[in-house]
């Protein structure tokens, strides 16, 4: 299911004093398969572009497709297709885990399923809800717990849990890793990706301040300013902007402010600008120049 996103606009409180333009012609394509990542200083639209993703937002102006959902044209209309746009899309918001809500963890993941089927049976309810748990490393003993007797990091798996448990195509994270600490964060996306990589999840949409984390997880990047898409492509291509990207203020990850250095004092070497690409690049420069 691709995602293509043409000439979008969207403006807060329209036909008042306080209207602000959130997005300013954004077109942006979003392949099936692809893990995204949408950067961007703070107000600069990327939660106001995301919640368009599953309806959250209507559009208003400009084009939005989803698979074959067209989210443009007559609002009513398009109102009849939020529920099956919502089956295929699912949304976590920053901090989710403010939002749990029941006693047991099982009956917060199951109300995410009962909500798309409500018919279900008792033993098909459970079964979605252990696998969902389950692919976010929480096992059968977190069923009947409390979510308040969780850490945070545990917390939030169960609110992703909420939505995986849907079956979404898509699955589209603000800030999924924000606030929490390094190992916490390294585990989350280590299990983002065990959903991509498995194809439980076809494509992952995620919005981060954190460029390092964006180079290192993403195969697309698109970054926003001010309502609008500056850059959009490739991690390797886009973070060759570094005067461009720290004009921005954004910045760039730390191995291509060191390549851009590395270069002007005449070591030329041409990395991806993962981790693990630039130390091989170095070593084998630094083999071939001994
Ligand atoms: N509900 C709202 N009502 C009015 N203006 C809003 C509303 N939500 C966002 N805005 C404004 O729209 C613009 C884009 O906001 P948005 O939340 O999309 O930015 P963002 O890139 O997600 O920022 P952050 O990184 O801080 O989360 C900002 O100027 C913001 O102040
Ligand atoms: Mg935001």
């Amino acid at each position: 299911m691709r995602i293509v996103a043409e000439n979008l606009n969207f403006t807060y409180n329209k036909k008042s004093k306080f209207a602000v333009d959130a997005l300013k012609d954004v077109s942006l394509t979003i392949e099936e398969g692809s893990f995204f990542g949408i950067i961007g200083h703070t107000g600069s639209g990327k939660s106001t572009f995301i919640q368009h993703l599953n309806g959250l937002i209507p559009v208003e102006n400009g084009r939005l497709t989803v698979g074959d959902i067209d989210l443009s044209g007559k609002q009513k209309e398009v109102k009849k297709r939020y529920k099956e746009l919502r089956a295929k899309v699912g949304m976590v918001f920053q901090y989710p885990e403010y939002q749990l809500f029941a006693e047991t963890v099982f009956e917060d993941v199951a109300f995410g399923y009962r909500n798309f089927f409500p018919d279900a049976q008792p033993d098909e309810v459970k079964t979605a809800v252990f696998g969902a748990l389950s692919l976010l490393g929480l096992g059968a003993e977190y069923l009947d717990k409390s979510p308040l007797d969780l850490s945070g990091g545990q917390k939030r798996r169960v609110a992703i849990a909420g939505v995986l448990v849907s079956n979404p195509e898509v699955l589209v994270l603000d800030e999924p890793v924000a606030g929490l600490d390094p190992a916490g964060k390294n585990e989350l996306m280590a299990l983002l990706h065990k959903l991509h990589d498995s194809k439980r999840v076809k494509t992952i949409v995620i919005v981060s301040h954190d460029m390092d984390e964006v180079c290192e997880n993403c195969t697309d990047v698109a970054v926003f300013s001010e309502g609008q898409i500056v850059f959009k492509g490739k991690p390797e291509e886009v973070f060759k902007n570094v005067e461009q990207m720290n004009d921005l203020r954004l910045g760039v990850p730390v191995t291509s402010f060191l390549t851009d250095e590395l270069k002007k004092i005449g070591v030329d070497i041409d990395t991806d600008f993962t981790q693990k690409d630039f130390i091989e690049k170095i070593a084998s420069h630094y083999k071939n120049n001994k």
